[in-house]
């Protein structure tokens, strides 16, 4: 069996990792993987977006099963460009990934279907737009429609901060055509919860849930990134929070999907907020989260191909898919200055006991050595009985691993065991 699995982030390494222990599986691609995932699976360059030389090389190598990872991808039409090949894929087709590639089209989702989610207004006229927020309560939201690299959100604290974010996007396109419409949302306030999810558009299957780290400083200070660290599971995720969600937003929404002519199918990515008034919807990724990823995985004790190809054949009600009551934890090594301009290409030292902990994400390999080559570089995983040791875990794992500008936050996971303890 010959499996390709698109991508290059520390995601779709843990993807890889866990693929590896299939004993079915001969052979992994990645296109176009990155030189930590190199040591597990032969990394093609093909980039991630490059449709038409993916399935070129799908069909030349005879692949016979493609992860397709990323968004951009999904909402590109990946996933649809392979199955016409007779290639079958886990990843939604093109239809379905609109639920994450138009922030529009999900909110419109969540109204029609009355699933929770913040009070919102659509505009696509910027004059519009600065009427509306002349009498809209700050803080409030704006967010670019479309794919913006995780940075079209402007949490804005003023009027003047809400009006500066519409001109950036519908004036000065500072996302391009993602930002031409955009959402003004109310502010809601609670802690955040990830729950990624298989579907086969039938059956829901919640995973563990976790807790991501979007700012780029201890104490949830400075600009949003990709994600500075996760734990796992998420100690505000309780049973009966969890109860509520399958009942009110998981179940609600593929119904809705399928409702639409849309059936999804593979990891649907619930971003959640559980606010005063009940678990509210954030955000929908049409993918796994980066670097929830590398902590869900991790804690899965099913076998992450068998339960893929049950997603894929719409058999997932028979699948079992169990995870471990363990606990784990996910500290990213980013290079110093992200998310904004950092330096790369110094040497990345890995002790070799420690390589089974490290998902690499922007390193690239040169001469047999692995350099920085990106703004999150590691994810070091632990995974322990208790939430404290994991955490402990990590960060003693870190101090092994150096490289030049190496930064990373102190305080992962700190909030989920005050939450714990508390
Ligand atoms: P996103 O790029 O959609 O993941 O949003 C980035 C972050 O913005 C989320 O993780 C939240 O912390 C925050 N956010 C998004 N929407 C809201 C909202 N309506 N109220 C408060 N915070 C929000
Ligand atoms: N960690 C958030 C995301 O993958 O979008």
């Amino acid at each position: 069996m010959k499996i390709m699995v698109i991508g290059s982030g520390g995601r779709e390494h843990a993807i890889i990792k866990k693929l590896k222990s299939n004993k079915e599986i001969e052979k992994i691609y990645a296109l176009p993987g990155n030189g930590g995932i190199a040591k597990d699976a032969v990394c093609v360059s093909v980039g991630a977006t490059d449709i038409e030389k993916a399935v070129e090389f799908a069909v030349n190598e005879k692949i016979d099963y493609a992860v397709v990872t990323p968004d951009d991808p999904l909402v590109l039409g990946m996933v649809d460009a392979l199955e016409e090949k007779g290639i079958p894929c886990f990843g939604p087709r093109k239809n379905a990934a609109i639920i994450e590639g138009s922030k529009i089209f999900s909110k419109e989702l969540m109204k029609k279907y009355g699933i929770p989610t913040a009070q919102f207004a659509v505009f696509d006229d910027a004059a519009r737009a600065l009427e509306y927020l002349k009498t809209a309560p700050v803080p409030t939201v704006v967010k670019a429609d479309g794919l913006a690299l995780g940075k079209g959100v402007i949490i804005a604290f003023t009027r003047q901060e809400a009006e500066e974010a519409v001109k950036s996007m519908m004036c000065d396109g500072k996302f391009g055509k993602s930002g031409e419409k955009i959402v003004i949302e109310e502010y809601l306030e609670g802690p955040e919860v990830s729950v990624l999810s298989f579907t086969d558009g039938k059956t829901v299957v919640p995973m563990i849930s976790s807790m991501d780290h979007k700012r780029a400083h201890d104490g949830d200070e400075g600009l949003n990134t990709g994600g500075m660290g996760t734990v796992a599971p998420n100690p505000y995720y309780t049973e009966a929070v969890a109860a509520e969600c399958m009942e009110k937003i998981f179940l609600p929404t593929v119904e809705a999907m399928n409702r639409e002519g849309r059936p999804f199918k593979g990891c649907l990515y619930f971003g959640l907020m559980i606010t005063k008034d009940g678990p509210k919807v954030i955000e929908y990724n049409c993918r796994f989260g980066d670097p929830e990823t590398q902590v869900v995985l991790p804690l899965l004790e099913s076998d992450l191909f068998t339960v893929m190809k049950a997603v894929t054949d719409g058999r997932l009600s028979e699948t079992q898919v169990l995870f471990s009551d363990k606990n784990a934890c996910c500290v990213i090594m980013a290079s110093d200055g992200y998310p904004q301009k950092y330096e790369k290409g110094f040497e990345i030292n890995i002790p070799e006991e420690l390589e089974g902990s490290v998902f690499v994400a922007g390193a690239k390999e040169k001469d047999g050595v692995l350099l920085t080559d990106g703004g999150r570089v590691l994810g070091v995983t632990s995974v322990e009985d208790t939430l404290a040791k994991a955490i402990e875990s990590s960060y003693e794992k870190v101090k092994k691993i150096s490289f030049k500008n190496a930064y990373y936050r102190k305080d992962i996971g700190a909030r989920a065991l005050k939450a714990k303890e508390g």
